[in-house]
């Protein structure tokens, strides 16, 4: 590994505002989801960080799945093909999901998964995103629950990677130069 190579971010949400942040959507999610059947499920890896944040903040009894999706590939754009990498481990019919994603961006991979989930007839499907850049959409999606809208800027940190780097710290941060 070129270690020379690896910058350190510039800080764009630190460690205290995705706390305070996660706090209150966990607060919210408790009080929209007492009574139900619910079941978060996390796209990795980007969500893993925020999830198990978020699912902290909530005072319920709820389950936890794991899917993989891929949007390709290692450059800081997306190109809006998606394709499985994980599934769930088991059936979602008749419960209450709750995605879990790290960001919504083109919004290319959040259609793909809300059309796929339909298929599993869940009692209902919302979407809990940290992130969302409004400036890039090109599908319309409804995030239910988000952290943090943000300029068209490429982030790392807190879960988000760049070529599979940076997911560990525990803020969000720029690595590009802000052009
Ligand atoms: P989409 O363009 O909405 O389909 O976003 C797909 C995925 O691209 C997200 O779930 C992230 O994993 C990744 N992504 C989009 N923008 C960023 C970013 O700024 N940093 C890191 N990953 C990103
Ligand atoms: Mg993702």
């Amino acid at each position: 590994m070129d270690r020379d190579a690896i910058k350190t971010p510039q800080v764009m949400l630190s460690q205290a505002q995705l706390t305070n942040r996660v706090a209150e959507l966990g607060a919210e999610i408790t009080r929209d989801y007492a009574a139900k059947d619910l079941v978060l499920v996390g796209v990795l890896k980007g969500s893993f960080m925020f999830m198990a944040d978020l699912a902290r903040a909530i005072d319920l009894p709820l389950r936890c799945d794991f899917l993989g999706l891929s949007s390709y590939g290692s450059s800081t754009k997306s190109t809006g093909v998606v394709a499985f990498t994980k599934d769930l481990s088991g059936p979602v019919e008749g419960r209450d999901v709750l995605i879990i994603e790290d960001i919504v961006d083109t919004g290319l991979t959040m259609a793909y998964l809300l059309k796929n989930l339909q298929t599993r007839k869940p009692a209902s499907t919302r979407i809990a995103s940290l992130l969302s850049k409004p400036a890039r959409r090109q599908v319309e999606i409804d995030v239910d629950y988000l952290g943090f809208t943000i300029e068209d800027r490429f982030v790392v940190g807190y879960g988000l990677d760049f070529d599979g780097l940076y997911r560990n710290l525990p803020y969000i941060g720029t690595i590009d130069d802000g052009d």
